[in-house]
């Protein structure tokens, strides 16, 4: 990872966040978290038709599972870019990138908002989740279409509403009952929502200049925990997502009320291969004219 991105400009709070707090969690959590949201990225990259050759900006790559399957995909002769404003995930990314022996994969600390590829003329940029916590979503999505040659395209997988997915709901209406939640963001803050309105999204891209913008709902049972037992599923819900946001500034005594209650309330959902639940999210695409 060669640039240092300090947390500056209009996504600072973002930068701060993901590298302080939510990074160092997800790089802990990076098996089951992948094992948990896999299928979705990989419904989005089977709607972007890659073939090999293409050159890919991976948006928000995270610890890079995505960006390596996407090498794979554009193998041979393609490349793949993973941006992303977390550091501690950039490098867990770059380590399993080299792990799995990939070719043509690149990393950059930098903010997807503002960051020009030297390349440009990319065929697709893609995202698995990474692209709800812009402050300035237009800006941003202009700034992306710039990256791609005429006729490239735009493919990610992003949530629909809490409600939709009890997979998050039904632990933080869980927590709700011993603690309470802060309020609700401002409609189209960035965070894991901002783009559950289907309007929202289609006026965003247009503004940003895209073209035969597509939203298919995807629903599909997730393995929460990643497959693994309740009490461990159940301490990744305490850590991450909403009902983890909602314990921020939870005592112990408060967390120890909490964790029973959420055991309780995804015990229902246990089956043999572990945690299953219902989600809803949206796999959009759209074409730079
Ligand atoms: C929910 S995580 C998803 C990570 C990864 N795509 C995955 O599916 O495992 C969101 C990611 O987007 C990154 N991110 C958020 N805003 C960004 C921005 N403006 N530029 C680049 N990355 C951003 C975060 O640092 C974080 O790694």
């Amino acid at each position: 990872v060669t640039t240092v991105l300090t947390a500056e400009g209009p996504n600072a709070e973002q930068i701060r966040y993901w590298n302080e707090a939510a990074g160092p969690r997800w790089v802990a959590n990076q098996e089951v978290l992948d094992r948990q949201i896999a299928p979705l990225g990989l419904a989005a990259m089977d709607r972007a038709a890659i073939r090999p050759g293409e050159h890919v900006l991976d948006v928000g790559c995270g610890c890079g599972a995505t960006t390596i399957e996407l090498a794979r995909r554009v193998a041979p002769g393609g490349s793949v870019l993973g941006l992303d404003l977390s550091r501690v995930m950039l490098e867990a990314a770059r380590e399993a990138a080299e792990g799995a022996g990939v070719a043509g994969v690149r990393f950059e600390n930098a903010d997807a908002q503002t960051y020009a590829p030297e390349s440009g003329g990319l065929d697709l940029v893609f995202s698995r989740f990474g692209v709800m916590f812009f402050a300035e979503p237009e800006a941003a999505f202009a700034n992306l279409a710039r990256a791609l040659r005429s006729g490239g395209r735009l493919a990610f997988v992003c949530w629909q509403a809490l409600p939709l997915n009890p997979w998050m709901a039904v632990p933080v209406m869980a927590a709700m009952q011993h603690v309470q939640l802060p309020p609700p963001p401002a409609p189209g803050a960035p965070g894991p929502f901002s783009f559950a309105d289907e309007g929202r999204v289609r006026e965003i891209l247009a503004a940003a200049g895209f073209a035969d913008i597509a939203l298919a709902p995807h629903h599909a049972k997730l393995a929460v925990g990643g497959g693994r037992n309740l009490d461990a599923t159940v301490e990744i819900m305490l850590q991450l997502g909403p009902a983890a946001a909602a314990l921020r500034d939870a005592s112990e005594e408060v967390r120890g009320r909490v964790r029973p209650a959420v055991r309780e309330a995804l015990a229902p959902y246990w089956t043999e291969s572990g945690v299953s639940m219902d989600s809803a999210c949206w796999l959009v695409t759209a074409r730079r004219p």
